[in-house]
């Protein structure tokens, strides 16, 4: 493979991208980022510079579904994988695109990509499925007007509500706001016409769409009126193409659809629709964009309906037995099962957090652990919430959804096989046990379960929400696997050196 450099500048801006202006973060000036390309077996070598200024703040990025083999330091957790990257200080990451397909990458600091460090990337490589035009990534994105780091201040005050509300919500970063709805006393400059995306359709031509979830919390719904979407990949999972009118996308997951224009004359218009699910709380749910044929007027509005397919209010994904990996892999034996329990509760000053596998997680960004585990060190504080495999690989984890809300549970580093997701208790079955269908994230629904397992690689990997306000409140865990292994790795010395300058820089700035 080629190598694929890319520069990173994170800072802050001011954009309204639905014509509400509003403080964010940016990468290289943009919202959503650059996209990264490359193709199957390439090195991605990515230079993150860390410009964020006043106030200032540490940052990491995620490459989302990345395996990492052999480059378990480059996976951007921080306190996990790495330290964060200290204003003023750059950080390079190097990793083999292995997989081939659509995914993202996003600031892991804090909720920080909940500000706007987010952008696509797309791994080109063989393709199972006929298609003449390849749209390319769609970014889904629920809104929000306050910054990310007031919503997480607020969140973790005494007696705060766990539900954050929306604003509003994107399509590749663009959508309408009604202004007359911004609260009396906020001045903030605010425009109606802010503008929505526009997609142009070669008629009678097949499209692929990249769909991404890039959004902090809310579940969509994606459709396009009068159009049947081919899904052919979840995540970076080539799947068995199946039809369907409406794509759900919990935060993190990508689904690529195809589309054939075939649903009216060469001068035709539609709606694309991303709705949050009723299970999102949202002020304004329901993002659009315009999709228009060859020979149609680009500056008309469709007035296409659409499909009738009521949202079914249980916030889950595709059945399991729909989805289906293209290249089988049979289901391995586990060599450990184990119960992870996802419990809401107030702590001693009445601040509402997580628990998952027991512990509400709380970092020490100064120590990640991938550093401690590499120098032979393998006790940390429990609020760490490490789980230690020791030698296991064939790990199985039954997680039991204790509330009524959904989670977009994700694991760092690895395709994991999902055994079953329903209501209720886990009753022992497992779907198409000669080839579970695979992905990096999956919805457990409300007072559900979700039964996943995971050929372990040698490393510490992030297993969590998705859903930033969650992660944030200590829903996260940190799985170590092969640590006998992880102590051989020959790290980078840029992982320690840029521990030592976020110690000096905390050192002078807290
Ligand atoms: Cu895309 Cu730990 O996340």
């Amino acid at each position: 493979g080629v190598v694929r450099y890319y520069d990173f500048t994170v800072s802050r801006g001011i954009i309204a991208p639905d014509g509400y202006q509003r403080d964010v973060l940016l990468v290289n000036g943009a919202y959503p980022g650059p996209l990264i390309e490359a193709n199957w077996g390439d090195t991605i070598v990515v230079t993150v510079h860390n410009n964020i200024s006043n106030p200032e703040d540490g940052t990491t990025i995620h490459w989302h579904g990345f395996l990492q083999r052999e480059t378990p330091w480059a996976d951007g957790a921080p306190g996990i994988s790495q330290c964060p990257i200290p204003p003023g200080s750059s950080y390079t990451y190097e990793f083999v695109a292995s997989l081939f397909g659509t995914s993202w990458y996003h600031a892991h600091y804090s909720a920080q990509y909940a500000g706007g460090v987010v952008g696509p990337i797309v791994v080109y490589g063989p393709t199972h499925a006929k298609y003449d035009v390849d749209l390319g990534p769609i970014m889904l994105s629920d809104w929000y007007h306050r910054e990310y780091f007031d919503i997480v201040k607020e969140l973790l005050s005494p007696n705060a509500s766990p539900r954050v509300l929306s604003d509003n919500n994107l399509i590749d970063g663009k959508m309408n706001f009604d202004c007359s709805t911004v609260a009396p006393g906020d001045n903030t400059p605010c425009t109606d016409r802010a503008g929505i995306s526009k997609f142009k359709f070669q008629t009678g031509k097949t499209h692929r769409l990249r769909l991404i979830n890039s959004g902090a919390d809310g579940v969509q719904r994606f459709s396009i009126d009068q159009h049947t979407l081919t899904v052919i990949a979840e995540d970076f999972v080539p799947v068995k193409p199946y039809n369907t009118t409406v794509v759900t996308l919990g935060v993190g997951q990508r689904t690529d659809v195809l589309v054939t224009a075939n649903a009216g004359p060469p001068d035709s218009l539609f709606w694309m629709r991303s709705n949050l699910t009723t299970c999102s709380p949202a002020r304004q749910p329901n993002a659009l964009a315009a999709v228009y044929y060859d020979k149609a007027d680009t500056s008309a509005t469709p007035s296409s309906r659409p499909w009738d397919v009521p949202d079914p209010g249980t916030c889950a994904n595709d059945p399991l037995d729909i989805s289906e990996p293209l290249y089988p892999i049979p289901l391995p034996k586990p060599a450990i099962t184990q119960t992870m329990d996802i419990e809401l509760f107030k702590n001693a000053s009445n601040v509402t957090l997580w628990k998952f596998n027991g512990v509400s997680m709380r970092t020490d960004y100064n120590s990640p652990v991938i550093l401690l585990a590499n120098q032979g060190n393998f006790s940390y504080p429990p609020e760490w919430n490490v789980v230690n495999y020791q030698q296991t690989t064939a790990i199985r984890i039954i997680i039991n959804n204790k509330g009524p809300g959904p989670h977009p549970m994700h694991l760092h580093g690895h395709n994991f096989y999902i055994l079953h997701e329903g209501p209720g208790e886990w009753d022992g079955t497992i779907v198409r046990p000669s080839n579970p269908m695979r992905r990096d994230v999956e919805l457990v629904r409300g007072n559900g379960h979700l039964v996943i397992q995971f050929d372990g690689a040698p490393g510490v990997w992030a297993f969590h929400c998705h859903i930033a306000w969650h992660s944030s409140g200590g829903f996260l865990a940190s799985l170590l696997v092969q640590p006998h292994k992880v102590q051989q790795m020959h790290l980078p010395g840029d992982v320690e050196q840029n521990c030592r300058a976020w110690d000096l820089w905390t050192k002078h700035n807290v």
